[in-house]
């Protein structure tokens, strides 16, 4: 009854903002991401019959008692009427600064999860599963250029993430990662979404945002990366926008974020291949090639209050690294 997997972050280039079932956790809109060779949870899972509570630890620390619950739901989740279980989860990066970690670490969670559980799910199933618990974790089962889909409200079933490119399909993106002010982010992504609701804009983001989808897979069969980069720099600033439209209104720019983002256009002019996305915090995230991830990784942190630049390539999906499917 022990797993070990591991599964790496994503970034949406086609952003998922806003639930149309906050029960079931289902996405308002589709969203597509770039599943990213850095930032990389592993985690192990035990059901021990010896346990009379569940003991979870991450970055071998006990974990703080609202992310012991979240980890504890999930569990029942994927095996109801379990037993308790030793969880130890790791990240390859500091957790506390505030990037993207529920998608790796709930992901890899599923799936050691499930395999400690005995039980041989395929990749859809993990993903149901993962999105339950988050739903950018749903895409996070997968490598390369994924996408998720809104499902139906009412039916849990109903939304999954599927590849729509591998992470060998098309090597040659880049995603430089700019680490701007660390620290947990003040407001989070769901009630992010749900303040949003009261945005003017919320009904035209919702509206407006499936079209998106097509452009961005035709994009990416065409290997068209300023299509993509169109796309992505679209979508982050109207979901920005719909939120910081909200009342009281939901700001996760800061000054450096968008001091970046110009860095990044400002590249572009000058014959870079740059194009930005940015999440629900405070980092400036910049799509680019092979021969340009340097320079724009450079730009960007001179950027003053970006401390330090990550350069990810496309990264595979959820892996079992011990035990059995
Ligand atoms: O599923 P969550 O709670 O990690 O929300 C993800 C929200 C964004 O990162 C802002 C967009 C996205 O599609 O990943």
């Amino acid at each position: 009854m022990y797993a070990l997997a591991e599964a790496r972050a994503n970034i949406a280039l086609v952003k998922y903002w806003g639930k149309s079932d906050l029960a079931r956790n289902l996405p308002a809109v589709p969203s597509l991401s770039l599943t990213v060779d850095a930032l990389t949870t592993r985690t192990s899972v035990h059901f021990d019959p010896a346990r009379n509570a569940d003991a979870v630890w991450i970055d071998r620390k006990p974990a703080d008692p609202r992310a012991q619950e979240r980890v504890s739901r999930h569990l029942d989740r994927v095996l109801p009427g379990r037993m308790f279980a030793e969880v130890r989860s790791s990240n390859d990066f500091p957790t506390a600064a505030g990037l993207a970690s529920s998608a790796s670490a709930f992901a890899a969670l599923t799936l050691a999860a499930s395999a400690a559980a005995g039980a041989a799910h395929d990749g859809t199933k993990l993903s149901i599963l993962a999105r339950q618990a988050s739903g950018s974790a749903a895409r996070s089962i997968f490598g390369g250029l994924v996408l998720l889909g809104v499902g139906t409200p009412g039916q849990t079933d109903s939304s999954f993430a599927t590849p729509i490119a591998s992470e060998r399909d098309w090597p040659d993106l880049r995603l430089v990662i700019g680490i701007g002010i660390e620290g947990p982010k003040e407001i989070g992504s769901t009630d992010g979404m749900t303040r949003s609701e009261a945005s003017p804009y919320y009904a035209s983001w919702t509206a407006s945002a499936p079209a998106e989808i097509p452009r961005a897979v035709e994009a990416i069969e065409r290997r068209d990366l300023a299509a993509l980069g169109a796309v992505a720099e679209r979508s982050a600033l109207r979901m920005h926008a719909c939120a910081m439209a909200s009342d009281p209104g939901v700001v996760y720019l800061r000054g450096p974020t968008v001091e970046g983002l110009h860095v990044i256009q400002k590249l572009r002019t000058r014959g870079f291949h740059a194009w930005f996305t940015c999440d629900a915090g405070p980092h400036p995230k910049a799509l680019t090639t092979p021969a340009d991830a340097e320079y724009v990784a450079r730009a960007l942190a001179e950027v003053p209050g970006i401390r330090r630049t990550i350069i990810a390539a496309p990264g595979a999906g959820a892996l079992l690294l011990d035990g059995q499917r």
